[in-house]
């Protein structure tokens, strides 16, 4: 395919993570990057709120971009929103979930760390991946919201708070972990300064690299694209027009979108109060 079109999604530039692996495995590709902050942070949102919001805006979404894979570029959407999702669309989607399985492979020390939303250290489906995959690992779960918040903060070219990042991760320190696992995709954004906060022997793995081979493997059985509306480039939409939205602009053109775009979603009737960015 020449120019294979995503649509990727976030509540925000987490995202940015996965799309930079997919754009340098995949470099002709184009996307349409949707930072949903208009439900931003989707790690406080009921499952069933958050299922919600993304079954009602990928179909117009998909509908107005015609792409040939969705990436869910968000561990906690993609531990409750899959299957019902794969349900409704043909298009192929591919989700970002936690490394439990490499990190559990890789551990000396049986004590692995799952760093990563509120939401998703909370959910079930982690459960059933560390029964499945876990080799006998304990796993110490942290939630941060903040480190979300500081990655945002990051791309907007304000300091990131380093005592942030410390305090999230004490309870690392102690606990003989030898794997850390970035299980939200803002995280890979805060690489250096969690690198710089946590002792050296502690491997970091995130999901970034096996998406882009994912996507890259889903490409080579998809049927052509004709007849499809087709992206000129990569094109940045936000789900609301707001100051902090206006902020990231910046960044974003600095990470290589062409074009950055407000998208006013119809169908979506976003009640639950959130702390829209
Ligand atoms: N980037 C998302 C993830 O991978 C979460 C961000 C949020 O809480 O909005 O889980």
């Amino acid at each position: 395919m020449k120019n294979p079109n995503f649509l990727i999604i976030d509540s925000g530039v987490g995202g940015l993570s996965i799309w930079q692996e997919i754009q340098q495995l995949i470099p002709n590709s184009h996307t349409c990057y949707v930072a949903d902050n208009g439900a931003y942070p989707y790690g406080t949102l009921e499952e069933q709120v958050l299922v919600q919001r993304l079954l009602q805006l990928l179909p117009e979404l998909e509908r107005q971009y015609q792409p040939d894979i969705i990436v869910i570029a968000c561990n906690t959407a993609s531990t409750v929103v899959l299957d019902p999702l794969r349900a409704q669309t043909n298009t192929p989607v591919i989700g970002v979930v936690p490394a439990i399985k490499p990190a559990a492979a890789c551990s000396q020390s049986k004590q692995v760390t799952l760093l990563a939303t509120p939401g998703t250290i909370q959910r079930r489906y982690i459960d059933r991946l560390i029964e499945d995959f876990g080799n006998g690992c304990r796993f110490l779960r942290i939630g941060s919201n903040q480190l979300v918040h500081e990655a945002e903060q990051k791309i907007r070219g304000k300091p990131v708070n380093r005592a942030i990042i410390h305090e999230v991760l004490a309870p690392l320190q102690d606990s003989h972990t030898d794997v850390l696992i970035l299980g939200c995709t803002h995280f890979p954004i805060l690489l250096q300064e969690i690198r710089a906060a946590i002792p050296a022997h502690i491997r970091i793995l995130d999901s970034g690299a096996a998406i882009a081979r994912r996507a890259q493997q889903l490409l080579i059985d998809l049927p052509p694209a004709e007849g499809k509306t087709r992206l000129p480039g990569n094109l940045f939409l936000f789900t609301a027009e707001t100051e902090q939205a206006h902020l990231l602009e910046a960044g974003i053109k600095h990470f290589g979108f062409d074009k950055i775009r407000f998208f006013a979603p119809n169908a979506t009737q976003f009640e639950q109060k959130s702390g829209a960015t």
